[in-house]
């Protein structure tokens, strides 16, 4: 799988954050094969993160991702692109990510942590058809 999908999530797009969070994607050298600035409804959120389901973080994390517009992007890239945007986005927790890295330079907490990346060809696969079916 050569592309990924990526969401620029609200606190990004709040911060005016989009240009420097697609533009360290386009410097490593991705490019971007979809672009949509969007403001995602429950429903469409709720099926991007069903994994999520049940968790104690799950109806923040749905209020969340709904309560301002998102950026919704494709990326394309060699083989395991998904990974390339996992290591610029870096680890989960902005306290645990590496300084260089989009969330360990400009995210402090968690729950506002800048960028969504597919964690795996299947998600990548599974989610570029939610938010961009004709791509699929
Ligand atoms: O986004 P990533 O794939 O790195 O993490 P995840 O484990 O798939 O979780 C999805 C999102 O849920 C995270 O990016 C956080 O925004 C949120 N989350 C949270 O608020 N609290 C947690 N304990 C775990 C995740
Ligand atoms: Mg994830």
């Amino acid at each position: 799988m050569n592309r990924t999908l990526v969401i620029v999530k609200p606190d990004a797009v709040e911060r005016g954050l989009v240009g420097e969070i697609l533009g360290r994607l386009e410097r490593k050298g991705l490019r971007l094969v979809a672009a949509q600035l969007r403001h995602l409804d429950p429903d469409i959120a709720r099926r991007h993160y069903a994994e999520h389901v049940g968790r104690e973080y799950f109806e923040a994390l749905v209020a969340f991702i709904t309560r301002s517009p998102v950026v919704v992007a494709v990326v394309e890239g060699p083989d395991d692109t998904w990974r390339l945007v996992r290591q610029l986005m870096g680890a989960t927790n902005p306290v645990d990510a590496s300084p260089g890295t989009i969330r360990g330079d400009l995210a402090v907490v968690m729950a506002e942590n800048l960028i969504h990346g597919s964690d795996s060809p299947d998600a990548a696969r599974r989610e570029i058809g939610i938010f961009f079916p004709e791509l699929a």
